[in-house]
């Protein structure tokens, strides 16, 4: 007669990590929830299309264990020049036990590695991504608000608004390569979809030369604004008092500290200081790019 004991189920940690897919996304959502975020339907269903979803079943049967996304940017022949990681997730029962680490070594040393990387770290997340060798490079505050129309009418000399057109296209990757530092076509791509609102800004008299863009989609109760690609303040302010027009929904943006005009202006329009996330590097000093046109990112989990 063969005896069986008990059989010891593996550990959390050595549960085999998986690809995720647009199949995934009710159980990423799931899981957002299960930590007490928002669900995020419609950002998942972007990231999980234009980036690569990464994550663990949950041992119980219960959907995910753990999630996260990476967004990779620039010359993919030759393996990214940049790429971003978001949406960083364990499911609350299997907390604290290693398996945040776990999922983040087999994505950053194993999935890609001698890659920079970048995120947006919480405060819960940043000690571990301190120990796998990330570095704060700068600060995002993030702002939610029903923003107020009154006193911000358009001045003589604002910068022309309107809705971006498929021929401005070009344009916008052209500006946004420049400015964001690596190729991100794939994103940029879909906003025209993904996006409620897609607007341009282009000098009054100079034909052709984009100055700015800025996207406004909906999560949940809000509109979030970005990207905001800006020459200046003044074109930034413009661009999101334009989108503010069009959407009755509180807007959510996650602005550069160093914009500290258009963080004064925000607040004094209505917007309230939620939450500072820490912008964080690997493999790279800073961000590629320039800073000073960059107001804020299409979405904090993508960069
Ligand atoms: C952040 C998170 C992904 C960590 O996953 P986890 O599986 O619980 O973490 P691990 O067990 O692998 O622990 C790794 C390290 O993270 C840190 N850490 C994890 N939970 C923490 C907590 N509640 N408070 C402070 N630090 C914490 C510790 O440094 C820990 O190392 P230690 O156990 O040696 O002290 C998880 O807590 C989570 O989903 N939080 C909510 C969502 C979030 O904030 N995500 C980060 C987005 S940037």
């Amino acid at each position: 007669m063969i005896q069986s004991g008990p059989v010891t189920p593996p550990h959390i940690t050595d549960l085999p990590i998986r690809a995720l897919t647009v199949d995934d996304l009710h159980r990423c959502a799931d899981l957002s929830e299960d930590r007490g975020w928002l669900r995020e339907d419609h950002k998942w269903g972007l990231l999980l299309a234009a980036g690569n979803g990464f994550g663990v079943d949950a041992p119980d049967g219960r959907g995910l264990a753990a999630a996260c996304v990476v967004t990779r940017y620039g010359n993919t022949s030759a393996g990214p020049d940049l790429a971003a990681i978001g949406m960083v997730l364990v499911a609350d029962r299997y907390a604290r036990q290693g398996l945040g680490r776990a999922l983040m070594t087999h994505v950053c040393d194993g999935v890609l590695k001698g890659t920079a990387l970048t995120l947006h770290a919480t405060p819960h997340g940043r000690p571990l991504y301190e120990e796998l060798g990330f570095a704060t490079t700068g600060r995002a505050e993030m702002l939610v608000g029903t923003f107020q129309q009154e006193g911000a009418a358009d001045t003589e000399d604002a910068p022309h608004i309107r809705p971006a057109v498929a021929d401005d296209l070009p344009r916008i990757l052209r500006l946004d390569a420049e400015v964001f530092g690596a190729d991100r076509t794939h994103m940029i791509t879909r906003l025209p979809a993904f996006a409620d609102q897609l607007l341009v800004s282009e000098d009054h008299g100079a034909e052709g030369m984009l100055t700015g863009f800025a996207a406004a989609w909906p999560n949940m109760h809000t509109h979030v604004v970005g990207p905001l690609i800006a020459r200046d303040t003044g074109t930034a302010k413009a661009l999101i008092t334009a989108l503010a027009r069009g959407t009755t929904r509180p807007l959510r943006t996650d602005v550069d500290v160093r914009h500290e005009e258009l963080l004064a202006w925000l607040k004094q329009r209505g917007l309230e200081s939620v939450a500072f996330n820490a912008v964080m590097t690997r493999d790279i000093p800073d961000l590629p790019g320039d800073w000073t046109r960059r107001w804020a990112p299409l979405t904090v989990a993508a960069g």
